[in-house]
């Protein structure tokens, strides 16, 4: 019997790291964060994606109380942190590591003496430091370059020093907000493969806030999008990529997913329908586009060409791309089908029921 069945299924929870409950923020006139209710799991990789001044950072800063929600709970391992005392939540908040776009590293101390610092201010001794302060100059690989000042290291290396020291603690939680914004593309990725690599090896619960939805696409588990100062959207990242539900979503995705089709495609598209209705030839069939999502199996087997086959229809693919997401396959295509009414009818019913997510864009031209 597999072990969470004795329960029988009602029982089987998944144990939350981070509960975040009717959290609203006010600056003055400004609602910052609108009654956001969110649950993170212990060990997953969650990302908070949104456009500039969409709260992401007044949301991430009342996890560790930086923010005093106006209303609503934090809890961090069933803890409320609203409720804490002054000496309780200097305590909680060792729980939490945080990493910042531009880094924060003291400039005046070395690579070394900027991870011992937060343990210097818990009151550890050198010896204990050093045991700690080593090892995690080894995760980020950077004990060659331990007795280096910040302005004689790269960006990268600079957040390799800051996440290493956010790690110093112990924390349950690794706090990320923008921490590859100021990085290039190369630099994000050994990043972003650092932190999943810690998460792994660590077990560490990581939070992730970002405005790209190409940082979502390589790390996180799951998602949470946010706009003015709510959330609209969240779920499996792959679900969110396959059928984004918010005009929102499907603008960031847009940014990494070839999503809409581009101007000359769609100026092409009109001419040749424009044609199609003067010549009014009944014959020919009819056009009509589609944006078809599919993942994992569904990009491996030939679903589209037996349905092609099997309604005698014309498939031309105008625009897309197969990708990778969390080690899964996903594909997004744009394509003109052409034929009756019925067999088009008909193969997209065949290829919802393979599990491909099909979406008519007549809208688009
Ligand atoms: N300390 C503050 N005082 C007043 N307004 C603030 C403060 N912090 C953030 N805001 C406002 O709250 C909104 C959300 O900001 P922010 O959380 O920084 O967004 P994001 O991180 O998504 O870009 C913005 O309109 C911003 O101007
Ligand atoms: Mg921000």
């Amino acid at each position: 019997m597999a072990a969470g069945r004795k329960h029988g299924p009602a029982a089987i929870s998944i144990p939350i790291m981070i509960e975040i409950q009717a959290v609203t923020q006010r600056f003055g006139s400004v609602e910052a964060v609108r009654n956001v209710d969110l649950s993170i799991r212990k060990g997953e990789v969650f990302g908070i994606i949104g456009r500039s001044g969409a709260g992401k950072s007044t949301l991430v800063r009342t996890l560790n109380l930086l923010n005093r929600p106006t209303s609503g709970r934090i809890l961090l391992d069933g803890q409320d942190l609203t409720a804490l005392s002054a000496q309780q939540l200097r305590e909680a908040r060792r729980g939490i590591g945080m990493i910042f776009q531009h880094f924060n590293l003291l400039s005046s101390r070395t690579v070394y003496d900027n991870i011992a610092l937060p343990l210097e201010l818990a009151g550890k001794s050198k010896a204990e430091i050093a045991q700690k302060v080593e090892p995690l100059l080894e995760l980020v690989g950077l004990s060659a370059l331990k007795d280096r000042y910040p302005a004689q290291i790269s960006g990268g290396q600079k957040q390799r020093v800051g996440i290493a020291r956010a790690l110093a603690n112990d924390p349950k939680v690794l706090l990320s907000d923008e921490a590859t914004s100021a990085l290039d593309p190369e630099t994000t990725r050994s990043i972003l493969e650092l932190l999943r690599k810690i998460n792994q090896e660590l077990g560490l619960t990581i939070v992730l806030i970002t405005h790209q939805m190409e940082v979502i696409k390589v790390i996180c588990d799951r998602v949470a999008v946010m706009e003015a100062g709510q959330v609209i959207e969240q779920g499996e990242v792959l679900d969110v990529f396959r059928q984004p539900k918010h005009e929102v979503t499907r603008a960031l995705i847009g940014d990494v997913i070839a999503h809409e089709l581009p101007k000359g495609v769609v100026e092409r598209l009109r001419a040749r329908l424009a044609k199609a209705e003067a010549e009014n030839d009944a014959t020919k069939g009819t056009d009509h586009l589609f944006r078809f999502a599919f993942t994992g199996s569904g990009v491996d087997q030939p679903h589209l060409s037996e349905a092609v086959r099997r309604y005698s229809l014309d498939f031309n693919i105008l625009h897309g791309q197969i990708d990778e997401i969390q080690g899964q396959a996903f594909g997004s295509l744009a394509i003109l089908a052409n034929g009756t009414q019925e067999n088009i009818n008909n193969a997209m019913q065949y290829l919802r029921s393979q599990g491909v997510v099909v979406e008519e864009l007549n809208h688009v031209i």
